[in-house]
This record gives structure tokens, sequence and C-alpha cells, in this order.
């Protein structure tokens, strides 16, 4: 057996049994995001493993409430606030688990915020965000999509060009 403490008991979920990636130490686990979608959040979080960055990736692994999902395991890293808003939009199931010394310390579902500040790049080149003004780009999150604040460009009816967009500053 595992080395596991004696809190798995009876209680042991799908998720053991379908364990597809290794328990990480240290680090941040995005779980429950659609199927296909890791690499997508790997590009807009900037992950791309140059950085020696230790990662793993389980793609389209069943899921009891997506029937599929993707998990992604980012070892010794956290997520910043505005990493954290960016999922929002694009991965509004994810939840973020952070792992310390093998324990889930912490575990949240994204929340979609009212506004997002420094994470879009405005599509529209006359925007103020788009000069040299030191002007950072503010989106409010509707519905529909986001809206520049200033110049009210609607973006992210197309979850596509939602993605080109991401630009965390
Ligand atoms: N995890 C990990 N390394 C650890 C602890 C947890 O990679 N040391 C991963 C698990 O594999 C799982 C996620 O972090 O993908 C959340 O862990 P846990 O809360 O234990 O799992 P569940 O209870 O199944 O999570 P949920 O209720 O959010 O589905
Ligand atoms: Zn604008």
């Amino acid at each position: 057996m595992s080395g596991r403490g004696g809190d798995v008991g009876n209680g042991q979920s799908d998720d053991d049994h379908e364990l597809r990636v290794t328990k990480i130490r240290n680090g941040t686990v995005i779980d429950h995001v659609s199927g296909g979608l890791a690499l997508t959040v790997l590009g807009v979080l900037g992950i791309d493993g140059s950085a020696g960055e230790v990662v793993s990736v389980g793609m389209n692994v069943p899921s009891d409430r997506l029937g599929r999902k993707d998990v992604l395991k980012i070892e010794k890293r956290e997520l910043t606030q505005n990493e954290v808003d960016v999922l929002s939009l694009i991965a509004p199931e994810a939840t973020i688990n952070i792992v310390r010394e093998y324990e889930v310390a912490g575990k949240h579902r994204v929340d979609r915020p009212e506004e997002v500040s420094g994470v879009l790049s405005c599509p529209n080149p006359d925007c103020i965000t788009a000069g040299n003004e030191p002007v950072a780009s503010t989106f409010d999150v509707l519905d529909e999509g986001v809206r520049c604040v200033y110049c009210e460009t609607i973006l992210g009816t197309d979850q596509a060009d939602l993605i080109d967009h991401v630009d965390i500053g």
C-alpha cells in the first residue's frame, strides 16, 4: 500500500483509482478544466517548460462532474490574482488547489470577477490602452463577454478571440 495517511478510509474517490499523474509535494493543481483546454491554460499562464518548471498534465481524464476533464499540476508555483482572473474567464469550472507538503492546503473555485485589469489587451488600435499612455487595460465582465471600459469594444463572444487577447503583464 502507499504511505498515505489514515484519512482515506472508505472514502476513496474515483480520482484515487484513476490517478494518472503522480501527486505533487508543493505547488498548484488546476483541476476540473474542460477536456482539451489544458494546453491553452498553460499558454495563457506563459508556462512552456523553458524556465525549467516541473509540470504534469492529464488530458481528457474521466470525471464524474464533467465527463472528462484536464488536470494541470504545476510544481513550486502558486498563481497570481491576475492569473486566477484569466482562468475564471477561460476555464470557469476550474478548481485551484494549493498543495503544501503533499496536503491540499487550499481549494477554491475560480470566481468570475466584475472587472479585470491588466490581463487582456484591447483589440481596438485607437483605444487609449493601446497607445503609450500608462493606462492599464480594464474590462467589465458581462455575461456576453468582456467590454473595454475605455472604448466599449466587446471581446470574448468567441472564446478563441478572448484567448488571443490574454496579456498578463
Ligand atoms: N493533488 C496532487 N498532489 C497532492 C494532493 C492533491 O496532485 N499532494 C491533486 C489530486 O490528484 C487532485 C487535486 O489535487 O487532482 C485535488 O486533490 P483532493 O482535494 O485530494 O481531491 P478531490 O477531493 O477529489 O478534489 P475535488 O473534491 O476538488 O474534486
Ligand atoms: Zn479599448
